[in-house]
């Protein structure tokens, strides 16, 4: 069976042409999920329904950015905080977690989508920690996009996680603390070998990281919009693509250095190219 997205039809396939034609495409999108439950209010439905339509929402979010090249998409599930959510809510969305890592499987693996999770798993139900792993196992060949899921995550559980395994081997004498640095606080994080996003979206209108990916975050575009999280579906997608690439990273630098940069990486590859053209 060959494997890949399924390919986009006419108009999308359009839009996702011009997208691609128009600019970089983000290689990390992540994804603060919000508004569920005002999506579900404001249709005076039980907030489940918010959760369950939300599902849908990933669903095409995630075919959408394999088609579009983007080669990793890490979605906030489920964060340390919504334990304290009240029971019956984190019940159905256990339930919910499981139903759909239960259908979208076989659709995932043909799709070519690699999983990941970053979080505390031990703290999910066994029945979800098994399905995650299984369906991990099955997709560790592939090589399209990587889904992360960021499950009981949170961003300072991550970096106490990365500066007890970093003190660990100051203890071990493995490193010594002035050969800290970012690279090496990067390594530790759960995050490791996954490169930091490019745009972070978030729907809902809320302007806050809530403890999403706290150091990964730290040069990421920020993309906010209005909708609610089951309304955000891949023409809202190309919208936050369209913006970023609209954006000019700077990473700290002023315009002209970046321009200088470009110019530089222009000439190295066109000398690289002649290099290797004339055999020498
Ligand atoms: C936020 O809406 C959403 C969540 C806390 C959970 C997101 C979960 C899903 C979309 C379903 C399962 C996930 C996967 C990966 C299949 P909210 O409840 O905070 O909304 P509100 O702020 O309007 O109350």
């Amino acid at each position: 069976m060959t494997k890949g997205p399924a390919q986009p039809s006419g108009q999308d396939k359009k839009l996702q042409e011009k997208l691609c034609e128009k600019g970089e495409i983000p290689q990390h999108i992540a994804i603060i999920m919000d508004g569920n439950g005002r999506w579900a209010k404001s249709r005076s439905l039980p907030r489940v329904a918010g959760h369950n339509e939300g599902v849908n929402s990933v669903r095409d979010i995630v075919e959408a950015c394999g088609q579009l090249g983007v080669k990793f998409l890490t979605i906030y599930a489920f964060s340390t905080e919504n334990w304290r959510r009240p029971k019956d809510e984190i019940s159905v969305l256990m339930r919910l977690l499981l139903k759909a890592l239960r259908d979208e499987r076989d659709r995932l693996y043909s799709n070519n989508v690699r999983l990941k999770t970053i979080g505390d798993l031990s703290a999910l139900p066994g029945d979800i920690q098994q399905e995650l792993q299984e369906a991990m196992e099955l997709m560790k060949h592939n090589t399209g996009l990587t889904l992360v899921l960021a499950l009981s995550y949170s961003g300072r559980w991550d970096i106490t996680n990365a500066m007890k395994r970093i003190a660990g081997e100051i203890e071990t004498g493995k490193i010594r603390p002035g050969e800290i640095d970012d690279k090496v606080i990067s390594y530790h994080l759960s995050t490791r070998g996954i490169p930091d996003p490019d745009l972070l979206i978030r729907t809902s209108g809320e302007m806050r990281i809530s403890n999403f990916l706290l150091w990964q975050l730290a040069y990421t575009e920020f993309y906010i919009t209005e909708l609610l999280w089951p309304e955000f579906r891949r023409r809202a997608l190309y919208d936050a693509v369209a913006s970023f690439q609209q954006r000019e990273r700077r990473f700290g630098m002023v315009s002209e250095q970046l321009q200088l940069k470009r110019k530089h990486a222009a000439v190295s590859y066109v000398e690289r190219f002649l290099k290797s053209v004339s055999g020498n």
